[in-house]
């Protein structure tokens, strides 16, 4: 170990699997240039505060954004001491501008607030990322949301009829606020930890908020104890990512559910379906279900993330260092599946007639006693009344509006010929036009409101 950065004061070797199995290199390099950059700054700090000179920091910078180039290029050589992402960069600075100087850029940091540094400033812009693919997202759907009346579900059993925009809707509705909680997490990732050190704050006077600026965070962390060992900004990505893919699952498990031969609502595009080794007539979703599948995975990266949090004492601990493989892994798989979803949407081939099959009249029983509220009824009554008409049409196994007036008489005097009206789904839908409700204006109303949202 003697060999290793802060291998100082050690004089046995370390074992070789404590060196894998303490080494993070193998994931964190993806985080180079973040590295570099916070680096950059903290020695620009340095040199404000006097610690370093001017000479002394372009060495720096230039030897830094050397090194950068050769991430870049795929150049750089990991040497078996490279640890971690930090000590790789500063070792490989050495070899470039001479240990002399490189050996001053470590001066009043740590690698606790480094590491920090590093994933805000990462996790930062590849929120930005999702944040635009999620509008994109919330527009395809806008551009998908067309009036076609459809069953509308409760306990999976025809409820009321609705418009197939409005199912679209519904889903575009819990993605809309899903987009504010992002930006939300954002504004709390957005924070530097520099000049924090180890644990206690800086003594050499450097300026937090100068490399905050030249970083791009929008402010910096309160407490240097907290802010080392805070992974906070990292949970709130993935609850964030544990509700939102669990709204994906459920729109895809509609989905699934509407694309069977029994419903065929909607047939998904070739581009996102599988066939069956075995079986050459299959079809299967799989976009779709993977979609659905990887909710689990989130909410695992959540908790497990929360159960390594729970009861750590103070200030940085090694366990933190588990913190990386579920924020790398989080957010390639939520951007992924916003790609898939986008695309599924985007192609998805819609069969309004198919729809239009799938409605029966017996959907209309509310209307038949709202019809009956009209007239003076109370709706408890109305209720009941209503039911009685579901009842008959079961039993004489007649729809609903093929009644005749005389038997709808007979269950009450108060049925007129205008009923007619309401045995249709048209006026049925068209009649919600509370905000929010299913008839069309209504509809696009929400789709205004989303769409001023997204531009
Ligand atoms: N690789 C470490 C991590 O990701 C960096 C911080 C190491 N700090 C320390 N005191 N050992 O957490």
């Amino acid at each position: 170990a003697a060999g290793m950065l802060w291998g100082g004061r050690f004089t046995g070797a370390i074992d070789p699997l404590m060196h894998k199995y303490n080494a993070s290199i193998r994931y964190d390099k993806a985080l180079y240039k973040e590295d570099i950059l916070g680096s950059i700054a903290f020695a620009r700090a340095n040199s404000k505060a006097g610690i370093i000179n001017d000479d002394e920091f372009k060495a720096i910078e230039r030897g830094l954004l050397q090194v950068m180039e050769e991430w870049k290029q795929g150049t750089f050589v990991i040497m078996p001491n490279d640890e971690d992402i930090h000590t790789a960069n500063e070792r490989r600075l050495g070899e470039v501008i001479g240990s002399d100087i490189a050996g001053k850029l470590h001066t009043g940091r740590s690698r606790n607030e480094q590491v920090v540094c590093d994933m805000r400033m990462w996790l930062r812009d590849r929120i930005r990322e999702i944040d635009g693919q999620l509008v994109a997202f919330l527009k395809v759907i806008i551009t998908r949301a067309d009036d076609y009346i459809m069953p509308g579900y409760t306990h999976l059993q025809r409820a009321q009829p609705v418009r197939w925009s409005q199912w679209l809707m519904s889903y575009a509705a819990a993605f809309t606020q899903d987009l504010e909680r992002l930006r939300q997490v954002f504004e709390r990732v957005n924070l530097s930890p520099l000049g924090c050190g180890a644990l206690a704050g800086n003594p050499f006077r450097i300026d937090r908020n100068i490399i905050a600026k030249e970083l791009g965070f929008s402010g910096i962390t309160l407490n240097s104890m907290n802010t080392s060992a805070d992974r906070d900004f990292l949970i709130d990505f993935l609850v964030w990512n544990s509700i939102f893919t669990n709204h994906v699952s459920r729109w895809a498990e509609d989905l699934i559910i509407y694309s069977t031969s029994e419903f065929s609502f909607v047939r998904l595009a070739d581009a996102y379906s599988t066939g069956s080794s075995l079986m050459p007539n299959k079809f299967n979703g799989d976009s779709l279900e993977l979609l659905r599948g990887k909710s689990g995975r989130a909410f695992g990266q959540m908790a497990g993330l929360m159960m390594n949090l729970k009861s750590l004492p103070s200030c940085y601990n090694k366990d933190l260092q588990e913190g990386w493989e579920p924020m790398l892994d989080s957010v390639q798989t939520v951007s992924d599946s916003l790609g898939i979803a986008n695309g599924v949407i985007a192609t998805l081939k819609v069969r309004p007639e198919r729809m239009e099959a799938a409605l029966d009249k017996t959907m209309l029983a509310t209307d038949v006693a709202e019809w009956l509220v009209r007239k003076g009824c109370p709706f408890r009554e109305a209720h009941h009344i209503s039911g009685r008409v579901v009842a008959q049409s079961e039993k004489l196994e007649v729809s609903m509006d093929k009644l005749t007036l005389e038997q709808l008489q007979a269950i009450d005097s108060r049925f007129t010929a205008d009923i007619a009206e309401a045995f249709e789904y048209e006026t049925s839908v068209e009649a919600k036009t509370s905000q929010g409700g299913t008839s069309r204006s209504s509809v696009l109303e929400q789709i205004q409101i989303l769409r001023a949202m997204l531009d």
